[in-house]
């Protein structure tokens, strides 16, 4: 059978306290520092994913730095830590190994790894563009927006996930608004975007002055922080927050009763799956970056498929095509860790109408 490995790590500190609750007690730089000389590890053997082409096996592989220690410690220290994780997985006979949360964002998005790699290494990020572009069009549709009359705006533009994400919706949208802090990375994209899809565009280092404008919104910093709050967002906005950790505050959860904000790249894993490790989601559901390792490995696929900050539009249409073959499909919706209902979308469409309203009363009495 073949054999794929993912590598994870912690988001967060609390991410370690759940698994380990005496640790709890401990200063936290005290268990990161801990954390930090602990060898990776295999923590699950994954099972049943099983497609009308074949099955595989895989494992989860724990790098023990949490998103801060990766995105703050000398990166040769982040880059050496990951290497060891992929020559875990080597170890175990994994014949593919993809790269999950922080650790393909660090350094330059997984090259220096594959290149220490006997193996090859995979972001996930083609599928997780794909994913994501798929689940903002299913969200838009059920909050009545026409996406062709839409103002978009994608939040971390100039990413590897980013610039592919922008590049593609680019096509179906009405106007694009490209966001990062990075002004000449920002004004790169976008003469490209422009002169694909010759669309209104603007670029902005302010995320605030945009993201107010925008009908939807795509986001994928590699931020540590939460970087959208509530009085950043339209009424009646949808936001697809693919990034992990999060870019939504949870404050937008309890003070935005009028916006949708849905996960980016939950994906349904076809077969009896069991991952025999519990990373928050429902029984059979993955992140599309996990998902893209895996259909590599169905597919015997064993190349690099996603490396780096470049992406291929060539490479997103594949994966999503083998996705189909291999039956990967677009989980249900999720917003803030939980399944999204009929009536919580509702409950959204009636805010946005009484808001509406409201704004229409108070110009009328003007
Ligand atoms: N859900 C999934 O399955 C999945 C799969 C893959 C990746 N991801 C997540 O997607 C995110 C992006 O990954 P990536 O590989 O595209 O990372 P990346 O290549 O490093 O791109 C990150 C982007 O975010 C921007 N950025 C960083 N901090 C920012 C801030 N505070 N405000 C505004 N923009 C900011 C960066 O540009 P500047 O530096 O110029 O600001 C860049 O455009 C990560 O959180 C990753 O974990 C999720």
């Amino acid at each position: 059978m073949n054999k794929f490995a993912f590598i994870i790590h912690p988001i967060e500190i609390a991410d370690i306290y759940r698994k380990f609750p005496l640790l709890e007690k401990l200063p936290v730089n005290l268990v990161e520092k801990t954390f930090k000389y602990l060898p990776p590890m295999k923590v699950s053997v994954i099972e049943g994913v099983k497609s009308p082409w074949g099955e595989v096996q895989g494992f989860f592989i724990a790098c023990p730095l949490t998103t801060r220690q990766l995105l703050t410690l000398p990166e040769e220290v982040s880059i050496k830590k990951i290497i060891e994780a992929v020559k875990v997985a080597e170890k175990l006979g994994a014949q593919v190994v993809g790269l999950g949360a922080m650790t393909s964002v660090v350094g330059d998005g997984g090259i220096t790894i594959a290149k220490n790699s006997n193996i090859p290494v995979t972001t996930g990020n083609s599928y997780t563009v794909a994913s994501a572009i798929d689940a903002t069009l299913k969200a838009a549709a059920l909050m009545d927006i026409d996406i062709s009359n839409a103002n978009v705006a994608v939040l971390g533009a100039t990413g590897s996930v980013g610039s592919v994400v922008a590049r593609l919706i680019a096509r179906k949208c009405k106007s694009l608004m490209l966001v990062a802090r990075n002004n000449e990375r920002l004004s790169k994209l976008a003469r490209i975007v422009m002169y694909e899809s010759g669309i209104a565009l603007e670029v902005s280092c302010e995320s605030r002055k945009v993201l107010c404008k925008a009908d939807i919104i795509i986001s994928v910093t590699s931020s540590m922080d939460t970087v959208i709050n509530p009085e950043d967002l339209k009424p009646g906005a949808v936001v697809c927050d693919v990034a992990r950790p999060r870019d939504v505050s949870l404050a937008v959860q309890k003070l935005r009763k009028d916006v949708l904000v849905i996960e980016g790249g939950v994906i349904k894993v076809p077969g009896p799956v069991n991952f025999n490790f519990n990373f928050g989601f429902p029984p059979g559901l993955a992140y599309a970056c996990m998902a893209e390792t895996m259909i590599l490995a169905l597919e015997s696929k064993w190349e690099c498929f996603s490396l780096g900050r470049e992406l291929s539009i060539a490479g997103v249409e594949e994966i999503k095509t083998l996705a189909t073959k291999h039956n990967f499909q677009l989980a249900g919706m999720r917003s803030f860790e939980k399944t999204l209902t009929n009536g919580q979308i509702s409950r959204i469409k009636n805010e946005v109408i009484m808001k509406r309203e409201k704004e229409y009363n108070i110009v009328a009495s003007i």
